[in-house]
């Protein structure tokens, strides 16, 4: 066991750029993403604690205004990716996209911190890095719930990370493309076309960001307009143990942040709500035709993170969870085999994502420990044999995407060396 920590160190430093490091280090991804720089902190942090806190200070340096910490941020000028920051054409100094992504920094630095003795200098920037992420949080209940529901919305596939995910099928199914459009995909220039999102995705993916673009990225017009507009479940699970892991660091800390209660209570009532008794499972929504999206996605599991307030459900979900990959040597895959839109390959559509993995293991710790263990150490095997990719086969353990892969590193290091 953790042969590959000091590999997947190298990784990290291999992949870091001037305070931010890339997902990978093939031409995949030639930027700072928000959710895999929070896992790569969490790496860091076994190593450079330094590293880790300036990739948190990097990633919130992007944060706009009006306190929406973007999705990616374009740090050098590099136009090898598509849609670039010349694409998004969002005018801010720190070149951005105009969209977001699910907010783990919270809970990430929380684990930090409980590792960590920091000292002063160190304390100071973590204040400062907790007021950006307390904004951030608001910036979501201000804009992304703005009647009040106590449930965000995301309006983009791409604020989910599981981008092509056929939880989005449906509602992306109601989105009517532009003849006209014209752009030029990048990249399947350095990735298998079978393991990558399909043109029709890309079409519905352009078409919403133009939206966007056409509306100046004004958050009090996004929310109206989209023609994207889902409350997802993993999403929502995300941000609820987000805003628990915040208000709990910041009482140590003596930041008033408790006007975050209400929404954590709210959120929690909403979200629980979202759980159907007939269909025994997890329901998303999509807002614009208020039709339920029932998909057997890993990411609905992300309900185990949140800690819910609620023995008898997590009890329920983690024997489905069991069910999930009965018949798979390597696991979890990002959808259930057994359903018909599951495909072995293609991206967010059945392959193994460590940061799924992940996110499960942390929200079945407190939950049945030896479950736990077994996932911790199925996904440290499938690491220790395959290497550190971007995704992977739930069949055969195969190798896909990019390689190299930063968070893949970053959380073995974490389920290497947690304490
Ligand atoms: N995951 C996306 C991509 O494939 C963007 O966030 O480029």
């Amino acid at each position: 066991m953790s042969q590959r920590v000091e590999e997947a160190k190298k990784i990290l430093l291999g992949n870091r750029k001037n305070g931010y490091t890339l997902p990978t280090n093939n031409k995949l991804y030639p930027a700072q993403w928000n959710w895999d720089s929070a896992f790569i902190a969490l790496g860091y942090s076994y190593f450079n604690l330094d590293y880790a806190l300036e990739e948190l200070e990097t990633l919130l340096a992007g944060q706009w205004d009006d306190g929406m910490v973007p999705h990616i941020l374009f740090h050098d000028n590099d136009t090898t990716y598509f849609p670039n920051h010349k694409t998004w054409k969002c005018g801010k100094n720190i070149p951005s996209s105009g969209i977001t992504q699910p907010p783990v920094i919270a809970s990430i630095l929380k684990i930090i911190l409980e590792n960590h003795q920091l000292n002063e200098g160190q304390n100071t920037r973590v204040v400062q890095i907790l007021k950006k992420i307390k904004k951030y949080h608001d910036w979501f209940i201000k804009f992304r719930d703005p009647k009040k529901t106590g449930l965000i919305s995301i309006l983009h596939p791409w604020e989910s990370g599981y981008d092509n995910s056929p939880i989005w099928d449906k509602p992306m199914s109601n989105i009517s493309v532009d003849k006209e459009l014209n752009y030029q995909r990048r990249d399947l220039e350095v990735s298998n076309s079978e393991e990558r999102p399909l043109k029709k995705d890309y079409d519905r993916y352009i078409t919403i960001r133009d939206q966007f673009k056409e509306a100046n990225y004004d958050p009090n017009k996004l929310y109206d307009i989209s023609v994207f507009n889902v409350v997802d479940v993993g999403f929502n699970s995300i941000f609820l143990k987000a805003n628990k892991d915040l208000l709990e660091i910041s009482k140590k800390y003596d930041l008033d942040f408790q006007n975050l209660h209400e929404f954590i209570s709210l959120n929690e009532n909403r979200l629980l709500g979202l759980f159907s008794k007939e269909n025994n499972n997890f329901l998303s929504q999509d807002l614009k035709t208020k039709n339920n999206l029932n998909i057997p996605s890993i990411t609905n599991y992300f309900s185990l993170f949140a800690d819910l307030n609620n023995q008898e459900l997590n009890k329920k979900l983690i024997e489905n969870l069991k069910s999930h990959n009965s018949n798979e040597k390597y696991f979890f895959s990002s959808i259930d085999p057994k359903h018909e839109t599951f495909n072995e390959k293609r991206y967010w559509r059945g392959p193994v994502w460590i940061n799924c993995n992940w996110l499960v293991y942390q929200g079945l710790k407190n939950k049945d420990k030896e479950y736990s263990e077994l996932l911790k150490n199925k996904t440290m095997e499938l690491i220790e044999e395959k290497g550190f990719h971007e995704y992977y086969s739930c069949k055969s353990g195969n190798v896909m995407g990019a390689n190299n892969f930063s968070w893949s590193a970053a959380l073995y290091l974490d389920l290497a060396l947690e304490k």
